[in-house]
């Protein structure tokens, strides 16, 4: 697959992502690396480590949004996962292992899917010959005892001729379909749900016999299902957990949103003590270090870290010096002015009211904004932002909600209606809440 350059990347992002062009640049460029380092000789790749980069943004900026934007980009496993989501080892909860353990499990899953797909043709001409054996038992059976080929054979293609022209979709076949027969890990799981599970299911799933149960399903269905089975069996599964493997350790991005969260305030006892110690145990795998996962071990000196974190109530000088280290790269992301908001919900193609006007389509309704009415939304978020908490584009999402209630409850009723929303509209439904703060702080 073809790599973007990071003028590409840029570009893509700029699709969803309004300002933030220093935070943009840097991922930009971090993704493009990636692709460089694999491009040098051994011996020198193997000295170039990445430079994790730390986003530092106020809330509702776009951090977040940059991640999940960069990771439909990024064709290398990439995983976001919040900071919050870890306890230190010992303590009941995820270890930070697990990262490196999901990041694996994403990439075999992205690896198998494209091996799948190289060989779906074959897949499917093989599926095709299941079904006709299923739909036609009785002529298999004859033509093995037999010998009447010949007969077979002619209801054989008629019945594939009838079966590709569709004819047969919506017959009924039945299957052998594995079961799931796990049981229930949780019970046991003090340490690690995934662990458990990992072990378990090597441990068990080649002991015990796979079960199947038979299932009735129409032709078509069990068309798909063969084909999944089929390619299944054909891809040489050794192989992409190795092709995987190399994916994660050569390309392998993290995303840790929220890592101001586990940066320690002052130095207060009590339920954050196990903070620092999550940072402690985030060091070695940043630094890299050798992880077990269920298929193999992985190193991750190579892997790229991107902490994002609103660092509201901490400093990123908050978090241990060591983790500071690890992520030479700062970029700072801009509070969002007003020509900010009024872009972010008219320019990207998720744009706040492109959503809505979509939504009310669905109920025949039409929906315009005056320019001047834009202005007003984008200046009442502001301005709310400013007498409230600052909680950046997200108040958006409030203020038009908020707007357009009415005109949401009651549109099934308002078949072929066009409303247009105008400056005195906006400032109807949402004046008063300019004047009268509290009102703003509960309901916006
Ligand atoms: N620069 C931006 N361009 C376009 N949309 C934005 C931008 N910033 C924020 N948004 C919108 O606001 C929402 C919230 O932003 P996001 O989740 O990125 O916040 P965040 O910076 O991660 O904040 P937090 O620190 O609270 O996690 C996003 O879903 C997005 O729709
Ligand atoms: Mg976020």
């Amino acid at each position: 697959m073809k790599m973007l350059t990071p003028k590409e990347i840029m570009d893509e992002l700029n699709r969803y992502i309004i300002g933030q062009e220093k935070a943009k640049k840097a991922v930009s460029i971090a993704l493009r690396n990636r692709w460089r380092r694999q491009m040098i000789p051994k011996e020198l790749r193997d000295e170039i480590a990445p430079k994790n980069i730390i986003m530092i943004g106020p809330t509702g900026v776009g951090k977040t949004e940059i991640a999940r934007r960069l990771a439909k980009l990024a064709n290398a496993p990439f995983l976001k996962i919040e900071a919050t989501k870890f306890t230190e080892v010992g303590y009941v909860g995820r270890d930070v292992e697990s990262m490196i353990r999901d990041l694996t499990e994403l990439a075999v899953n992205m690896v198998k899917k494209e091996e799948q797909e190289l060989v779906k043709e074959k897949a499917a001409i093989l599926a095709e010959e299941r079904i006709l054996d299923i739909l036609l038992p009785s002529v298999k059976r004859q033509q093995e005892t037999e010998g009447t080929a010949e007969q077979g054979d002619s209801s054989r293609e008629k019945l594939r001729l009838r079966f590709r022209e569709g004819k047969l979709n919506e017959r009924l076949v039945e299957l052998d379909v594995p079961e799931r027969a796990l049981p229930i890990i949780e019970v046991f799981s003090a340490s690690g749900i995934e662990e458990m599970d990992m072990q378990i299911r090597d441990l068990f799933g080649n002991i015990l016999p796979k079960k199947t149960k038979k299932r009735k399903m129409k032709v078509k269905e069990a068309y798909e299902f063969l084909i999944q089975e089929e390619s299944k069996k054909l891809i040489d599964m050794d192989k992409v957990v190795k092709e995987a493997i190399e994916r994660v350790e050569q390309s392998g991005i993290i995303f840790l949103d929220e890592i101001d969260k586990i940066a320690r305030r002052d130095q207060t006892h009590g339920p954050d003590v196990s903070r620092e110690g999550v940072q402690r145990d985030i060091l070695p795998i940043v630094e890299g270090t050798t992880v077990t996962t269920k298929y193999g071990m992985v190193k991750t000196d190579h892997i790229l870290f991107i902490a994002a974190g609103a660092f509201h109530m901490s400093k990123p000088s908050d978090l241990i010096p060591e983790l500071q280290g690890r992520f030479p790269i700062r970029v700072n992301l801009d509070p969002l002015t007003k020509e900010d908001f009024y872009r972010i919900i008219t320019e990207p193609e998720n744009a706040l009211i492109k959503q809505y006007k979509a939504l009310l389509k669905t109920e025949d309704v039409e929906l315009e904004f005056e320019k001047e009415a834009i202005e007003e939304i984008t200046d009442i978020s502001q301005r709310i932002n400013e007498m409230t908490e600052n909680i950046g584009a997200r108040r958006l999402y409030t203020v038009m909600e908020k707007l357009l209630e009415d005109i949401s409850f009651s549109a099934p009723e308002k078949k072929g209606e066009k409303f247009t929303i105008t400056k005195e509209y906006v400032r109807n439904r949402l004046g008063e809440f300019l004047e009268k703060e509290d009102l703003s702080r509960y309901i916006l």
